[in-house]
């Protein structure tokens, strides 16, 4: 997969690209991810790239120009057409469902915005899609863009090693996952279930399977 980003602070990907699983997928060629200061693309010579909003109001608008050249400068990066999202709190929420979507993707665009919000030609003249990570106010598109991605990239084929398992987890079905005890089996009086230790894998598997179906019960009814 690639994953275009543009965005005002190319920098702040770079340490959570940087590690891990991320790190990882990037090293094995499973993910591409090239990054694009819109800031580049800006024509004025205070390299602007914001403005005050027609009709007044708090705050900057992104300006058009800026992100519609950037956005044509990057889409002839690669032959690949992309599926193109503006990271805004208007969009729709992003979920595990959403994740499983874009990794079938062989191309994302992602644009972060900052300011009060992007001019409305951007969304209308890319025909971007829009998505939020939830129910709150960044103060850029940026974290939701890292967000998305890291939740997308590790959803690829080869993205994990064998320990970690993406089908396993919490909301691969729509349950929160069953608690996890590793060693030692009795730390300060509090000990490991019996049945954990009881090597009875059919056994287990039911336990576990209750507990994640009582625990979504308990502390997220909505799922
Ligand atoms: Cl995508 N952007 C901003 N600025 N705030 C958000 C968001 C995105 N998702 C949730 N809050």
């Amino acid at each position: 997969m690639r994953v275009d980003v543009l965005t005002l602070f190319p920098q702040m990907f770079e340490s959570p690209l940087g590690y891990s699983i991320l790190k990882r997928a990037q090293e094995k060629g499973i993910v591409d991810v090239v990054l694009t200061d819109i800031r580049d693309f800006a024509t004025n010579q205070y390299k602007k790239v914001d403005d005050k909003p027609y009709g007044g109001g708090p705050g900057m608008v992104m300006m058009p120009g800026p992100v519609f050249d950037c956005f044509e400068h990057v889409e002839q990066l690669s032959e690949q057409k992309g599926r193109v999202i503006l990271l805004t709190p208007q969009g729709q929420r992003f979920d595990q469902k959403k994740a499983v979507e874009l990794s079938a993707e062989k191309r994302l665009i992602l644009i972060a915005g900052r300011y009060e919000g992007f001019d409305e030609r951007i969304r209308v003249g890319l025909g971007a899609e829009q998505i939020s990570i939830g129910d709150y106010v960044l103060s850029g598109g940026e974290l939701a863009a890292m967000v998305i991605i890291d939740a997308v990239v590790r959803l690829l084929a080869g993205a994990l090693g064998d320990e970690d398992s993406a089908k396993d987890e919490s909301f691969s079905e729509g349950l929160l996952e069953y608690p996890q005890y590793t060693r030692p089996e009795d730390f300060r009086g509090m000990k490991v279930p019996e049945i954990l230790l009881s090597g009875d894998h059919g056994k287990i598997a039911q336990w576990r399977r209750l507990q994640a179906e009582e625990r979504t019960k308990k502390w997220r009814p909505d799922l």
